[in-house]
């Protein structure tokens, strides 16, 4: 039996896609691999995610060439050490209920003779994912989102490459913020979860961490950069997720866009929290917004290591007719997960276990 696997990659871009993408491609294609399977592959992209498959007419040749990319072992050779994805990414949400496409979807992916998608994607992709197997598309999915908020896996791709360039990027800030004694607020990503935050943080060793899990009172943020002073430390360095909210308010909205999944565009919040420190207490503060630096550049070894593995699995899935469940990583072993397990959930900072809400930190203890 032939089968032809569909890759397609959904949501924001981070470093890892390209890795996963050659692993899913080089592990169906291997031939050693293939002597052993009752099942052997053809290998596709599909260009900008959802959107490409919606907007492809299968019938026109032309149209095919632009969003249908013929993946093999020579073409993914190299991507594993490139960022972003060289398949291109949409947020299209075929099941958007004001224009539900989902019909032509399936259509096109009948037409193109597609047996498998294997879908590399946060939350919003994954779900597409899992709706189309309930309509009985075969889909797998891979995890990824630098937010790190997939529930179901300890890891998603992107995540480790942004921790390492929020620290690479504090270590940057700490020789200007201590040259001239400023406070430094630092917004990262993580419109619901304060992963980024928080690990990024602690790795930093910056003063105070902000999370959209814990509200903040930014008398106390004042309180605690004021307890610092007079003593030999020069600048603080305060890091805020862009989904950090005051007590009492809403997160901070960057401007009144609305994706095709719902979700608004947060961001703001550093520039709050400086303006407030420097009214509140004086102290001389400056704000930075990390933004898609954040999701840029290449990949860590983790996340390439991490791309290897989730392609590889995503591979076994489909020659183990394992469909509607992503790939996934459970104490450090690669698993699986139920696809339907993980939609309209996210995993949130657990602040009992990671926060210390006294210092706007993380834990001083190891539970
Ligand atoms: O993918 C999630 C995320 O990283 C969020 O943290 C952030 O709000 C969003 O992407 C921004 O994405 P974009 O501006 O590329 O749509």
């Amino acid at each position: 039996m032939k089968m032809k696997i569909a890759i397609l990659t959904g949501g924001g871009d981070c470093p890892g896609l390209n890795g996963a993408i050659k692993w899913v491609t080089k592990s169906a294609l291997d031939s050693r691999m293939a002597a052993n399977r009752s099942v052997s592959f053809e290998v596709v992209g599909l260009v900008e995610g959802w959107k490409g498959i919606l907007e492809v007419d299968p019938d026109d040749q032309k149209s095919c060439v632009r969003y249908i990319k013929h993946l093999d072992e020579e073409v993914v050779r190299t991507w594993d050490r490139y960022g972003g994805t060289n398949l291109g990414t949409s947020r299209t949400n075929p099941f958007n209920p004001k224009n539900d496409r989902s019909e032509k979807l399936i259509d096109n992916i009948k037409k193109l003779g597609i047996d498998a998608i294997v879908a590399i994607g946060g939350e919003d992709t994954l779900g597409v994912a899992y709706k189309l197997y309930k309509l009985g598309i075969k889909t797998v999915g891979i995890p990824k989102t630098i937010d790190n908020d997939l529930t179901g896996t300890e890891y998603s791709l992107g995540f480790d490459t942004a921790v390492n360039i929020i620290m690479e990027e504090i270590d940057r800030l700490r020789t200007t913020a201590g040259s001239h004694n400023r406070i430094f607020v630092v917004e990262t990503m993580g419109r619901n979860a304060g992963w980024l935050a928080l690990r990024g943080g602690e790795c930093s060793g910056a003063y105070i961490i902000l999370i959209p899990e814990y509200p903040f009172d930014m008398e106390k943020v004042c309180e605690l950069l004021c307890e610092r002073q007079g003593r030999e430390i020069k600048y603080s360095i305060i890091v805020v997720a862009e989904g950090a909210k005051p007590i009492g308010q809403q997160e901070f909205l960057k401007d009144s866009h609305i994706d095709d999944f719902g979700h608004v565009s947060v961001g703001g919040i550093a520039s709050y929290v400086a303006s407030e420190i420097e009214k509140k207490t004086g102290l001389e503060s400056r704000h930075i917004t990390l933004s898609h630096l954040q999701r840029g550049g290449t990949p860590s070894a983790h996340d390439r290591l991490m791309a290897r593995w989730f392609g590889i699995a995503a591979v076994n899935m489909i020659v183990n007719d394992d469909f509607g469940r992503m790939v996934s990583l459970e104490r450090g072993e690669i698993a699986t997960a139920s696809l339907e397990e993980i939609i309209n959930k996210l995993k949130l900072v657990d602040v009992k276990k990671y926060y210390d809400t006294e210092r706007y930190n993380g834990r001083r203890t190891i539970l």
